[in-house]
């Protein structure tokens, strides 16, 4: 992707920044972002003197549309993004995942700009009886309102790729780890060890298994994919392997340099993390395979590097 003028949403939180920072040497990049993401602008606070760096701190529910000049292409990662507290207030996602979703594409529609890129999940499954899970099991039943408002904003982009001949490259991750992130399980076990290098609170029983993927791995891949693909098409992105989360409390354990560290397991309901928790995931990536694509990290690979990254954030944070 070269000498384009690309709209990020969401482009100061995690994936988003890493985004922004591979595309912004060949690109001129506008952020849209509310600072919904507890860090502010910190991860963008470094681009802000670059001349094809723009950004504009504003509510995407709300935002006047009609100031954005040029944009060609849409990558679209803004959303309430934490699946966890969706069972305490379902709205927050119907609102910051669907109905701003749509305010996009209406915007997208009006202005003629013909290309977006999306990062959907693989929570649009629910839980999948097929496991690696391909891009065409179904039925879909999300158990969670996240993974809901995912699945509308989907079907949305296709209609409107079939409406107005928009292309959309609708990506379905599997958990992304790396630089920048400021939620999900290594964030909260770093975070729960340096209150407490004694003890660990482990939701469920550790046994949940998902596949990881580095950010670098994830930016990279949405390119590589978007580029070769002609028309609207679903992917899911994520490793051949799984990772389990008593694994990862292994690797924070060892990587803190932490001894003797006691694990505390809170159950769950049937072991899940909490309610909507998909205890285990695994994607199939034949398709993304198909198109050549390799990455550079394994899922353990990329936990073990998170941890290492998240563990550097953190320390300089405090
Ligand atoms: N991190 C993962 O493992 C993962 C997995 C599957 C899908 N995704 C999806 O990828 C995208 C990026 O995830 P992330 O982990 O970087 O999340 P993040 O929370 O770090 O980033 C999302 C950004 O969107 C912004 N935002 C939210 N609502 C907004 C609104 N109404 N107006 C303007 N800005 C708003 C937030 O301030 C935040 O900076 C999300 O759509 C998420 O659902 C992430």
């Amino acid at each position: 992707m070269q000498g384009k003028n690309i709209l990020i949403t969401g482009g100061a939180g995690f994936i988003g920044s890493n985004m922004v920072e591979k595309l912004l040497p060949d690109n001129k990049i506008t952020v849209i972002d509310n600072l919904n993401n507890h860090v502010g602008d910190r991860f963008i606070k470094s681009f802000s003197g670059n001349k094809n760096f723009h950004f504009i701190n504003a509510d995407l529910l709300s935002f006047d549309y009609g100031k954005l000049e040029d944009i060609d292409t849409v990558i679209h990662f803004a959303a309430n993004s934490d699946v966890r507290y969706g069972s305490e207030d379902p709205v927050k996602d119907f609102k910051n995942n669907v109905v701003v979703t749509e305010n996009i594409l209406e915007y997208m529609r009006k202005k003629d700009v013909m290309d977006i890129l999306f990062a959907s999940s693989s929570t649009v499954y629910g839980e999948a009886s097929i496991m690696p899970t391909p891009e065409n099991y179904g039925p879909y039943m999300p158990i969670s309102s996240y993974g809901a408002s995912k699945m509308s904003n989907e079907g949305f982009i296709t209609a409107y790729s079939h409406y107005y001949g928009i292309k959309g490259s609708i990506f379905r991750f599997a958990n992304i780890v790396g630089k920048n992130s400021t939620h999900g399980v290594i964030y909260d076990f770093i975070n729960k060890l340096l209150k407490d290098p004694k003890e660990l609170e482990i939701l469920g029983d550790g046994t949940q298994r998902k596949s990881y993927m580095h950010v670098i791995d994830c930016v990279n891949s949405m390119i590589y994919v978007h580029e070769k693909l002609k028309k609207t098409d679903i992917i899911n992105l994520g490793n051949l392997e799984t990772t389990s989360v008593k694994t990862i409390a292994n690797y924070v354990v060892k990587r803190m340099g932490l001894n003797d560290v006691k694990y505390n397991y809170t159950g769950g309901i049937n072991g899940r993390g909490w309610k909507g928790d998909i205890k285990i995931t695994h994607l199939a990536i034949d398709k993304l395979l198909s198109m050549g694509w390799k990455s550079k990290y394994t899922s353990d690979e990329s936990v073990d590097i998170a941890v290492q990254e998240t563990i550097e954030q953190l320390k300089n944070k405090n």
